[in-house]
């Protein structure tokens, strides 16, 4: 129930930090706008800036959104190396930055405003880009790495298309494997890898120099993840039916759900179905 709860807050993050990327970010296009243009400017001079009524009722919502996306971040985002490092800090200094602009604002609305209207200014510019950073690097995590450009990166050859689609098209024999054993890796066991595993042991990510994004990487000697000739000693059957909470447990234990004891037992026999070859 608890673990539900906790599980429901975790992914309201995942929805309302496009909030604050949008509406700071608008805020902050509108604000320049009615700055560089002196005759929306009530005053008509070139005195201290007053914040726009449109601007500040963007902020407010933006801040408010960015606020609870900060929290349920810090409060629920789990821990996972180096990637979620960066977007932590970013997502802090993100924080740190709305609350000076929220503060700016506050001084910029006074009646004798001086220098903090132009501090705002800068300050919500700074928000709306970490916003967007924090975001980007957030998107790295749940989508992998370059999700938005890769189609392009493949559309225009670039050096992507290498890492993610092998050149060489590879037969059975080439790993002195049953053409079954190398249907049934493409039918039912690639799917597993690319759900579970490819994430981290793919093109974009190789934990521990492992790969398990085509059957290549997976029959690798140097990997060895699989013993053909003791197929219940692999790292690759020993890893995924673990106990769970077990600190060797793939996929890692704060990170997902446990494979179903159906996709357990298909990898087994699979792995035993190479030792009959
Ligand atoms: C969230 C990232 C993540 C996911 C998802 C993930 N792994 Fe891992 N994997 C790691 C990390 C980090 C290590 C290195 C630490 C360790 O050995 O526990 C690792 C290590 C391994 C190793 C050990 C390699 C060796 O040198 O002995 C194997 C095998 C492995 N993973 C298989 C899998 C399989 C199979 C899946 C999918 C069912 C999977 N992993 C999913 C992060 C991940």
């Amino acid at each position: 129930m608890l673990d539900n709860l906790i599980e429901f807050f975790a992914r309201t993050h995942l929805v309302v930090l496009h909030f604050p990327i949008a509406l700071l970010i608008v805020a902050a296009v509108i604000e320049f706008y009615r700055a560089l243009s002196p005759k929306i400017r009530r005053d008509g001079t070139a005195g201290p800036y007053h914040p726009g009524p449109t601007g500040t009722t963007l902020f407010v919502f933006g801040f408010l959104a960015c606020a609870y996306t900060v929290i349920t971040g810090l409060v629920f985002g789990f821990d996972d190396g180096e990637r979620v490092d960066l977007h932590r800090i970013l997502g802090i200094a993100t924080g740190v930055l709305v609350l000076l602009t929220a503060i700016a604002l506050l001084m910029a609305r006074k009646p004798t405003p001086g220098a903090s209207g132009r501090a705002y200014l800068i300050l919500l510019t700074l928000t709306a880009i970490a916003t967007g950073l924090t975001g980007h690097f957030g998107g790295d995590l749940t989508h992998g790495k370059g999700f938005i450009t890769r189609p392009l990166a493949q559309a225009f050859g670039s050096a992507t298309e290498a890492t993610t689609q092998p050149a060489i098209v590879y037969t059975p024999q080439d790993f002195n494997i049953s053409q079954n054993a190398f249907d049934t890796f493409n039918a039912s066991i690639l799917p597993i890898l690319e759900n579970a595993c490819v994430e981290c042991h793919g093109p974009d990510e190789a934990e521990d120099d492992i790969r398990l994004d085509t059957l290549a990487y997976v029959l690798d000697p140097a990997a060895d993840m699989i013993k053909r000739d003791v197929p219940d000693h692999s790292e690759l059957i020993y890893r995924i039916d673990l106990p769970a909470g077990d600190p060797d447990i793939m996929p890692p234990d704060d990170h997902a759900d446990p494979l179903s004891t159906e996709q357990i037992e298909l990898v087994r026999a699979w792995v035993h179905s190479l030792a009959a070859d």
